[in-house]
């Protein structure tokens, strides 16, 4: 057997592919951006087929970088953006389309028509989640009416549909068509008890299901790989924010992560059965290990967080590159009372908005650009705590540390104002590529490199605490100015 597992990270901005060892330690890492693709306001699409390109580059990047061949891994893993959807020709693999992005609001109208319906509670029972744009089913459904025949291909099962490691998976390892059940739990399509798809669903997105993948465990061999793999199995796939539960080895009821991506996703692990919010949180399936029992999960959703870092450097050019951003941030002793709420796509948890747009609040002659710099790194941070309250409503079980990872975590300023808003000390890992990591736990498990879930938790070590240092008063009166921002952001589109 190899000495490594590979794993795919095919994030909303880019992709990665990490080597890691038997200890859990990362051998070698390779990343390349792909195009966002925004046609008009609140569109965002994604080239299928340039992300295929990227994680085939970036594979033979890290390779190469770590002086390795195929042969020296025992397999890998998959793990990605959820929800992004799209429909590819089965004879020529060509995508019909660009992929429709997770954070895209195209399908708006059609979510607020089912929740007018009075659909939502069918939806939520049966899949954990809320009438909203977010989710596949109604990009799958769009993509179905806008192409000029392709519903009548989906119905023949000439034309398929899924998410981006259905497409990965697809096109790697031999052209079987299958999702991992926490992919399959974001399209708003498959029970949440059964893990299958349900048929009234189906009818009710009017999604053949001949076109879908069939829906498979996280941790199994799916595939042997070609190129530039070759013959290596692929045995593990899960969403990214699944894959960073596992990475973070949350593996007991109660246990919490937070991943600072392009959006931010905190996810609590609880356990062999869903519990359904009353607080604005999602239900979704946590993690399903080969045959082992389903884990299920409580998550809150925040659409943009690193993705406004990006934004500053790209649409305002105000940084060069995303790390300035902390420094800038800390040009400043504070926000000067500027207040960011990025609802670019809407608000997610927990107040579901599709409404919102985003806008910066409070400005005056003495606002520069630092405070606009600290006030977007703050709106991860006001977000988060929003949706930790939710948590914690909701499972009654107070939060008494948050586990960090993503990219933005490695923001000490960030970090350090999480945990003052939390009042909760903060817990940064030694690796950060807690996504990747999990996605490459999965792959091991499903072919016995690694022996139990277990095994997996002892590689887990603290790297940096954040203990809460800020004065209650200061607490209030910033909760209370970002309160008052987010107010002004709702209801701005119509
Ligand atoms: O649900 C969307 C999420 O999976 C995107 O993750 O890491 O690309 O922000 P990320």
């Amino acid at each position: 057997m190899g000495r490594f597992i590979g794993a795919i990270d095919q994030g909303t901005t880019s992709t990665r592919f990490i080597l890691v060892d038997r200890a859990g330690d990362i051998r070698a890492v390779a990343q390349k951006e792909h195009a966002q693709i925004c046609p008009r306001p609140g569109w965002v699409e994604h080239d299928a087929a340039e992300i295929l390109a990227n994680t085939r580059a970036v594979i033979e990047m890290a390779l190469h970088k770590a002086g390795l061949t195929p042969a020296d891994l025992a397999a890998v893993g998959v793990t990605n953006q959820r929800e992004t959807s799209l429909i590819w020709d089965r004879a020529t693999g060509a995508p019909l389309h660009n992929a429709i992005v997770w954070m895209d609001t195209r399908t708006q109208a059609a979510a607020d028509r089912l929740a007018a319906e009075g659909r939502g509670d069918i939806l939520r029972a049966r899949t954990g989640l809320p009438p909203a744009a977010y989710f596949s089913a109604l990009k799958i459904a769009w993509l179905l009416d806008a192409i000029p025949g392709a519903r009548a291909k989906a119905e023949r099962g000439d034309a398929l549909a899924g998410t981006i490691d259905s497409w990965l998976i697809w096109n790697l390892a031999g052209r079987r068509h299958v999702t991992d059940a926490t992919n399959a739990s974001r399209t708003q399509l498959m029970n949440l008890a059964t893990l299958d798809w349900d048929a009234e669903l189906l009818a009710l997105f009017g999604i053949p299901h001949a076109c879908l993948p069939q829906i498979v465990s996280s941790s199994e061999v799916y595939g042997h790989c070609g190129a530039p793999l070759d013959g290596v199995p692929l045995a593990g796939a899960l969403g990214d924010q699944h894959a960073a539960l596992l990475g973070q080895a949350c593996l007991a009821p109660g246990d919490v992560k937070n991943t600072y991506g392009t959006g931010c996703f905190l996810l609590m692990n609880t356990g062999a059965t869903p519990h359904f919010s009353r607080a604005g949180l999602l239900t979704t399936l946590g993690y399903k290990l080969g045959a082992a029992k389903p884990v299920y999960a409580l998550e809150g959703s925040i659409a943009i967080a690193g993705a406004l870092v990006q934004w500053l450097r790209d649409n305002l050019g105000i940084i060069e590159s995303s790390h300035e951003i902390e420094a800038l941030a800390a040009s400043v002793p504070d926000n000067g009372d500027v207040y960011f709420v990025p609802a670019f796509s809407g608000l997610y948890a927990p107040r579901w908005r599709g409404d919102a747009r985003g806008i910066i609040a409070g400005l005056t002659r003495f606002a520069n650009k630092g405070h606009i710099a600290r006030a977007a790194l703050e709106a991860a941070a006001y977000q988060t705590r929003e949706v930790v309250a939710a948590m914690v409503a909701d499972s009654g079980v107070p939060v008494a540390e948050l586990k960090v990872d993503g990219g933005m975590a490695a923001n000490d300023l960030l970090m350090q104002f999480q945990a003052d808003l939390l009042d909760a000390p903060v817990v940064r890992p030694r690796h950060l590529e807690t996504t990747a990591l999990g996605a490459a736990f999965a792959a091991g498990l499903g072919v016995g490199y690694f022996r139990s879930a277990e095994e997996i938790a002892a590689h887990w070590r603290e790297s940096r605490r954040f203990e809460p240092a800020m004065a209650a008063e200061d607490r209030t009166r910033f909760i209370a100015g970002w309160e008052k921002a987010v107010e002004k952001s709702l209801g701005w589109a119509v």
